[in-house]
């Protein structure tokens, strides 16, 4: 019996620090965005937040990238050989689909408030460029887009969370461990 569940103890990590670094700065982030956005879009509460928003979102894309870049050059150690298919198919599935997700809405973001035309100020220092001549309809639409994808990001990880605690409480296996500790 080659017991899978044990290679990951003897190869070193699922996910090097690197990799785990990346994934828990961006869940910060994102969790921060999430409710902010919703909240200034809803009721008047100054710039403050507007820029923070504003700042954090292209923050986010950037990261986004390197990570894509740096997982590509180091994939993860695979998945346990007796998860199902289908369950593997669905956690892949959600992770590739929350990082198309990491790119798009900061684009759409970026496109939406540079048609407005609205500034982009970068933490204060400077004020990232325009990405989209003003045009107040692309805007509009572009804005209504950043709200359903703040939607499908909201319901995705929710997802994404469950699944994570799926496997820690009722599988009672390795999985969340693979993003939380070196010997996942
Ligand atoms: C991963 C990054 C981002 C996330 C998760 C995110 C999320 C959200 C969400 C959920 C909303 C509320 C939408 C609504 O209720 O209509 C929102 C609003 C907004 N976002 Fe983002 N956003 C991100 C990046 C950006 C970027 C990069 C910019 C601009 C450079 C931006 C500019 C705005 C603005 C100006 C609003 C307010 C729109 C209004 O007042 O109706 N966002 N964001
Ligand atoms: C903003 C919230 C989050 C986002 C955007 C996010 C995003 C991602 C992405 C894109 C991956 C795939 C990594 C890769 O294979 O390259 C991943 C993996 C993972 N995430 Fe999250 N995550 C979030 C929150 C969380 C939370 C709160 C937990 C724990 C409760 C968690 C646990 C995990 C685990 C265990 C994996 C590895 C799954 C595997 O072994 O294949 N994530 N996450």
């Amino acid at each position: 019996m080659s017991s899978s569940g044990m290679t990951a103890f003897v190869d070193g990590p699922a996910y090097t620090p690197v990799a785990r670094m990346l994934h828990w700065i961006t869940v910060v982030l994102v969790l921060g965005m999430l409710p902010a956005g919703f909240i200034m879009s809803r009721y008047d509460v100054g710039d403050a937040i507007y820029n923070a928003h504003k700042s954090v979102g292209p923050l986010i894309l950037f990261i986004t990238l390197i990570r894509l870049a740096y997982r590509l050059t180091h994939p993860p150690k695979p998945l346990p050989a007796d998860m199902m298919v289908l369950e593997k198919a669905v956690a892949h599935a959600t992770h590739w689909g929350l990082y198309a997700l990491l790119i798009a809405q900061p684009i759409v973001g970026w496109i939406a408030t540079s048609a407005y035309p609205a500034p982009v100020p970068f933490f204060g220092l400077f004020n990232l460029p325009a990405i989209w001549p003003a045009d107040k309809a692309m805007s509009e639409f572009m804005y209504v887009w950043h709200f359903r994808l703040g939607i499908l990001l909201s319901l995705m990880i929710c997802a994404h969370i469950a699944g994570a605690l799926f496997h820690y409480f009722v599988h009672k296996d390795r999985i969340l461990q693979r993003m939380t500790s070196a010997t996942g």
